[in-house]
């Protein structure tokens, strides 16, 4: 699929057939994770990946009710290395970069997922030591997306989109500088 078509028509799906995923598809999805850029090629993130039903409701529960991702066949706990990128980046690492890391590699998955023929969600809302608990994390683990995935059972609409023109800005945002260092 074009690139351009899949960023476009990549949906958020959150109803999903009850069919199971092939092994060879989940592998498929993660690799082109790895393929994402990442700061220092460190890829300082982690993927747990959860078919058990009682794992997924803990999960449900972490993320306030919201069933869809206890319905989905898999789910991807997508977790932030803190520690990996902390080794080299510090501070900047730990706070920034593995996140930015698990995010690039995110958005990756959600567009294999899609071309694939697919359907997933990003899930941002839970409460991240209830789902740490529920997949036993270490400390080094932020959690940073829940991404329930299928075979979709819905055709969601395009949500609209902001204008180009309304954030782009060209050479200079604002008039004085207001960031204290
Ligand atoms: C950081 C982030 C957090 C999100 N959190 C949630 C969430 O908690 N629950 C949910 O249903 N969707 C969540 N979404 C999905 C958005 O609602 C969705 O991407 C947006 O409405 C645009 O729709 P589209 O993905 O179909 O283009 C999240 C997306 C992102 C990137």
């Amino acid at each position: 699929m074009d690139v351009f078509k899949a960023i476009s028509e990549r949906r958020s799906v959150r109803k999903f057939k009850k069919m199971e995923i092939e092994d060879q598809l989940i592998y498929k999805i993660l690799e082109t994770g790895l393929w994402a850029p990442s700061a220092g090629n460190l890829q300082s993130w982690d993927v747990i990946l959860i078919n058990d039903q009682e794992i997924k409701q803990k999960l449900t529960t972490a993320a306030y009710m919201r069933d869809f991702i206890s319905e989905a066949p898999v789910v991807m706990v997508l977790c932030a290395n803190m520690h990996k990128s902390a080794t080299i980046y510090n501070d900047r690492g730990r706070e920034l970069f593995c996140i930015q890391d698990a995010a690039c590699a995110g958005q990756n998955m959600l567009l294999a997922i899609h071309a694939l023929g697919l359907g997933a969600c990003w899930v941002g809302a839970f409460d991240e030591w209830l789902v740490a608990e529920a997949v036993v994390l270490p400390r080094h683990l932020r959690p940073v997306a829940l991404i329930p995935f299928g075979y979709p059972d819905e055709t969601p609409l395009p949500p609209p989109r902001r204008e180009l023109d309304e954030l782009i800005h060209w050479n200079k945002f604002g008039q004085e500088v207001c960031i204290e260092r």
